[in-house]
Order: structure tokens, then C-alpha cells, then sequence
């Protein structure tokens, strides 16, 4: 059984679509241990409880330095024995300590086709914004492996989306969410659990 700890700092839509994934038995293998949130305000942390997994608040603000954030963040993966880290809309750089503890076992959801439309500040609705001021006809979501760069570990799962020519930042969001993210994320972490993935050379092949 994998644990996860899955981070967040906001809605939890992505989050919600693993426990539903868990519940329904089309992710086996594997259970949330912890959510943990640097975002007191996080419906993220609300979802975590309604579930009956444990809800943890860290946030960067809360600690006497960054150092002692990043030591405090990855104490708390380690003695949950947490096997694998899910960035979920987690807007907090993950500190090198925790990825070099955890290499390629952290994964990260991007709402784009990664390479486009990725790196320093481009998040969120943002992200969006990049893509319709292209005018790219197909977007899309990414999930890949965490490294020390920004949206640059190797790519686990990508799926496209059509861009439509009325789309807004808000509705290309929904759409990704809803044909993308909430589909391809599960669909990882089960594979993962299953130890399905693997990873050579920075280049990740899935066993059929
Ligand atoms: C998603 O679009 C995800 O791709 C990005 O942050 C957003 C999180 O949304 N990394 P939610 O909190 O899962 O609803």
C-alpha cells in the first residue's frame, strides 16, 4: 500500500478527484495519509477532514526561517513513512531537501502541455492567459516527476484539450480540469502504486 501526502493551497478540486478515484476503485493500492496545506484557508484542508484524513497547516510564515520550514515539512513526510508526494495545486517552491529525499517520488499536475505554458509564474489562471494570448488550438494538462527546476522533471502523463474560439482564462481552466487533470492525475498515482512507472535517463515509460 503507497502512502501519499498530497499538497495543496487551494480548492482541492484535484484533491478531491483522487479520494474519489481511491473510493471507487480505480486507484488500488494506495491511501492519503496526510493532506497538508500552507494555506490555513484552503478548502483543500476542509475536503481532507470531510474525508477522515488527517489535515495539517504548514506554512512558511508560521516558522522562524525557511530553513527550518523545509526541515519541518520534510519531518513531517518522513514520519508519516509517506511513499508518495502529489503536488496538487501547491504553490509553495518544494525545498531541495524534500526532492532529494523523495526523488521521483514527488509528482506535480500542470494545466498545460508541458513544454508550453510552464515555468516561474505560470500558474494558476495564468497559465490560461499564456495559452489564449498564443492563440494555441489544443492545450492540455501534464503531470510529471518533481525535480529542482520549475515544471522541468520528466513528463509522466500528458492529455489535450481543444481550446474554443469564445474561450476565457476561467472557462479553458474548467475545461482542462474537468477533460484533463481530474482524469490523468488518478490515473498516475494508480499506476504508480502498481509500479507501473518507470524512469530512465529523465525519460518515463509505463508498462502496458
Ligand atoms: C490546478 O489547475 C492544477 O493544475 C494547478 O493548480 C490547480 C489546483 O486546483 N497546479 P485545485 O486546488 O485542485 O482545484
Amino acid at each position: 500500500m503507497l502512502n501519499l501526502a498530497v499538497l495543496v493551497s487551494g480548492g482541492g478540486t484535484n484533491l478531491q478527484a483522487i479520494m474519489d478515484a481511491i473510493d471507487s476503485g480505480e486507484i488500488t493500492n494506495a491511501n492519503i495519509k496526510v493532506v497538508i496545506s500552507n494555506n490555513e484557508g484552503a478548502y483543500a484542508l476542509e475536503r481532507a477532514r470531510q474525508y477522515g484524513t488527517e489535515a495539517l497547516l504548514l506554512s512558511p510564515k508560521s516558522f522562524p526561517s525557511r530553513d527550518v520550514f523545509n526541515e519541518s515539512l520534510l519531518l513531517a513526510l518522513k514520519e508519516r513513512e509517506i511513499d508518495l508526494v502529489v503536488l496538487a495545486g501547491y504553490l509553495v517552491v518544494v525545498p531541495p531537501c524534500v526532492i532529494r529525499e523523495y526523488e521521483n517520488r514527488i509528482i506535480n499536475i500542470h494545466p498545460s502541455l508541458i513544454p508550453s505554458f510552464c515555468g516561474k509564474g505560470c500558474y494558476g489562471l495564468h497559465v490560461h492567459e499564456k495559452a489564449l494570448a498564443k492563440g494555441v488550438k489544443v492545450s492540455g494538462a501534464t503531470v510529471h516527476f518533481v525535480d529542482e527546476g520549475t515544471d522541468t522533471g520528466p513528463i509522466i502523463m500528458q492529455k489535450p484539450v481543444m481550446v474554443e474560439q469564445t474561450d476565457t482564462p476561467e472557462t479553458l481552466q474548467k475545461r482542462i480540469m474537468e477533460q484533463a487533470e481530474w482524469i490523468i492525475l488518478p490515473k498516475t498515482i494508480d499506476l504508480i502504486a502498481n509500479g507501473k512507472v518507470h524512469v530512465n535517463d529523465r525519460v518515463v515509460t509505463i508498462d502496458e
